[in-house]
């Protein structure tokens, strides 16, 4: 059996209460160390991988027929987990799951999938100050980012800024392991440029909701 597959956290654990009370007062949470060392290597192995095979492609502005490539708002690759990927995606997934299950038991968000992908930032891309959540479709609820970087330093830059209440900003460096999760509409964030690449796993807690056709 694959033991990495069925690493599912209890609902109960301290670090997915904490997650929770976070969001429920304040509307963002970080957890440094969310990620064991180890999970954190192989999904930046599985990463760079696909990253060498040609699979990530950059990553579009926009929803349905609107999208497009603009790498002067983001400049990121990414490609999007699916179903039947490597078993350590499933891992990160069933982390993803327990997270959800956490979250809809003890604040009430009814959110019913996770969609994610892997992003690769490469040296000097950025993402403009944007939210989450598309003006035609709200599903997007709670953003999740993961970092798979070893050893980062501040002066590489590549922080997530976060624009909180009352003009403060705040940053998050994007060390391996660390797991941020954001009310999706209601905090605008900024993907600053680096000196190095910046891998991460970044995803979405989607409730049901108004999809248009
Ligand atoms: C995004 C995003 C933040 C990050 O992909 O929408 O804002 O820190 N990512 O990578
Ligand atoms: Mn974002």
């Amino acid at each position: 059996m694959d033991t990495m597959r069925a690493m599912h956290i209890p609902l109960d654990h301290p670090l997915l209460q904490r997650i929770v009370d976070d969001l429920a007062e304040k509307g963002w949470s970080q957890q440094n160390g969310f990620l064991p060392q180890a999970l954190t290597l192989e999904l930046a192995a599985e990463c760079r991988k696909r990253a060498a095979e040609g699979e990530l492609a950059p990553a579009a502005v926009g929803r349905g027929p609107a999208q497009e490539i603009r790498e002067g708002i983001r400049g990121d690759h990414i490609q999007w987990l699916e179903e039947d990927d490597a078993a350590v995606c499933g891992t990160y997934m069933a982390l993803m799951d327990s997270l959800r299950l956490a979250m809809n038991r003890d604040l009430f968000l009814g959110l019913e999938d996770f969609e994610s992908h892997f992003a690769l930032y490469p040296p000097g891309s950025f993402y403009l100050r944007h939210l989450d959540r598309f003006r035609d479709d709200d599903r997007r609820t709670v953003s999740a980012v993961v970092y798979l970087n070893d050893a980062w330093l501040p002066e590489q830059g590549g922080q997530l800024r976060m624009y909180l209440k009352d003009g403060v900003e705040y940053d998050v460096v994007p060390t391996g392991g660390c797991l941020v999760v954001f009310l999706s509409g209601e905090v605008p964030h900024e993907v600053m440029p680096a000196t190095r690449e910046r891998l991460s796993l970044t995803g979405w807690f989607r409730r049901r909701g108004n999809e248009p056709f």
